[in-house]
């Protein structure tokens, strides 16, 4: 291998080059690249230099990426790399702490501090426990896996030991994320497997009144309700208060998808959209989103530790440990596992809570913009108001002989924006999500002249 340690201050010269050429032209690339192919490359049988390597990086693969890091990147709910994270993820490579078992570095206690952090930043009670996780998508799965284990335990089972062959289980929810319902799948239950709850009208949060009946009437031994906080189209929230009631009443588990939605608590507190929250028996929520850390970043956090230990409980002489905390290896996917909370822990070191909410609030306003724009242009249909930081709108064909998805495609290719679908009410739609801390009021500028230029 013809790399060694001499060769740090040559590779931090190329990072810091690379870096620079990334941030200097992110706000001048097409947001969505057009290059996609892929690289007319042969498997390297014999390595090449570092200063080659670095070469065909900067000239072949950075002009081809997106500028999802920036900006005008509206689709999904994506957030951007704030530059404090960006700085802590490159420190987690370089310290490459392997954050399974603790017992050899202070970076469990970080992790358990940042959890501890979040818990403080969005004013829950501190017995809500937990772990980082990949992403909402994993946390949404260790949330199914935990709510099995807890209707194991109702039903004098241990579905992490014996299986979930014998389990009574009925599952509710009004408007889950596609995720939750793949988390569904992966932890057995199936992804078609669960009770779909009605809807408010005009909005995508459940009606508590249905549930209650549905509730009532069902005989399974064991409840899971999965509620929204906010849903990733319509940003509805779930009456967290009515329905943690229902589930006390009914001996339910329940667990709120809250990834983006959370955020909002830093705005209108705890009697907002959020209220009833920390009545849950457990919470995703994602980091990567609105709190603009790197990929990949998500938390799971429940009250009831011990059950998310008896699902991922891993045992091994090699592997025992003597610190009393529980390791974080079971309480997770991963035994082995990077030191993710750091970009986190970084972030609220050098944000504070009014950094954080300033960036959200900047977010809320320039989605306001838009939505206003839109509601007053001929050329758009604003489909409802806009709450929060996603805004719901579709061509009106009076004005613009163009799809929804002809639309997207448009402004795609156009380079200013990068935007998704979405289904409202059964009909195609056009989603715009700010959550990157960089947009400026003039990217929203930029994208209206995008809009009216269609
Ligand atoms: C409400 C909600 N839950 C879960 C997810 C999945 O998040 P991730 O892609 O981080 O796994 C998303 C993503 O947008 C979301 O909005």
């Amino acid at each position: 291998m013809h790399y060694s340690p001499q060769m740090n201050q040559t590779i931090l010269d190329a990072l810091s080059r690379q870096f620079s050429v990334f941030h200097q032209t992110l706000n001048q690339r097409d947001v969505a690249s057009k290059q996609l192919e892929p690289l007319a490359i042969e498997f390297p049988e014999q390595g090449m230099s570092f200063k080659k390597l670095d070469q065909f990086i900067e000239t072949s693969v950075q002009p081809s990426l997106s500028a999802s890091n920036g900006g005008r990147y509206w689709g999904f709910v994506t957030g951007g790399a704030n530059p404090v994270a960006t700085y802590a993820d490159w420190l987690v490579t370089t310290f490459n702490q392997n954050v399974s078992k603790g017992g050899d570095s202070v970076a469990s206690a970080i992790e358990q501090q940042t959890l501890t952090w979040l818990c403080e930043l969005f004013q829950l009670p501190q017995k809500f426990k937990g772990i980082f996780t990949t992403g909402a998508t994993a946390a949404n799965l260790l949330a199914a896996f935990t709510a099995r284990q807890y209707a194991g335990q109702q039903q004098g089972i241990d579905v992490a030991k014996s299986g979930m062959k014998y389990l009574e289980v009925s599952i509710f929810s009004a408007t889950p994320h596609a995720s939750m319902v793949k988390s569904l799948g992966l932890a057995g239950f199936g992804q078609d497997n669960w009770q779909a709850i009605s809807c408010n009208t005009d909005e995508e949060s459940m009606n508590v009144v249905a549930l209650e009946k549905a509730l009532m009437k069902c005989s399974a031994h064991s409840k899971i309700v999965i509620a929204s906080a906010a849903t990733v189209t319509g940003t509805d929230y779930d009456d967290l208060i009515a329905i943690s009631a229902l589930c006390k009443k009914y001996n339910a588990w329940l667990h709120v998808d809250a990834a983006f939605g959370i955020f909002e608590r830093l705005i209108s507190g705890t009697e907002g959209k959020t209220k009833g929250i920390e009545h849950a028996d457990s919470i995703t929520l994602d980091c990567h989103k609105w709190l603009n850390v790197p990929y990949d970043c998500g938390v799971f956090l429940t009250k009831h530790l011990p059950l998310l230990q008896a699902c991922c409980e891993v045992t091994a002489p090699y592997l025992a440990g003597s610190e009393s905390d529980i390791p974080f290896m079971s309480l997770g996917i991963e035994n082995s596992r990077r030191f993710r909370a750091f970009p986190v822990w970084a972030t609220l070191m050098a944000y504070g809570r009014n950094g954080v909410r300033e960036n959200i609030k900047a977010n809320i306003h320039q989605a306001g913009i838009l939505a206003t724009w839109l509601n007053e242009s001929d050329k758009f249909v604003l489909i409802k108001p806009c709450e929060l930081n996603v805004v719901l709108f579709k061509p009106n064909l009076a004005m613009l002989n163009l799809s929804s998805d002809e639309c997207i495609a448009k402004l795609n290719e156009s380079g200013q924006v990068f935007l998704t679908p979405g289904s409202w009410q059964g009909q195609p739609i056009i989603r715009a999500a700010l959550s990157n801390w960089s947009t400026t009021d003039d990217d929203v500028q930029i994208v209206i002249n995008a809009l009216n230029n269609l």
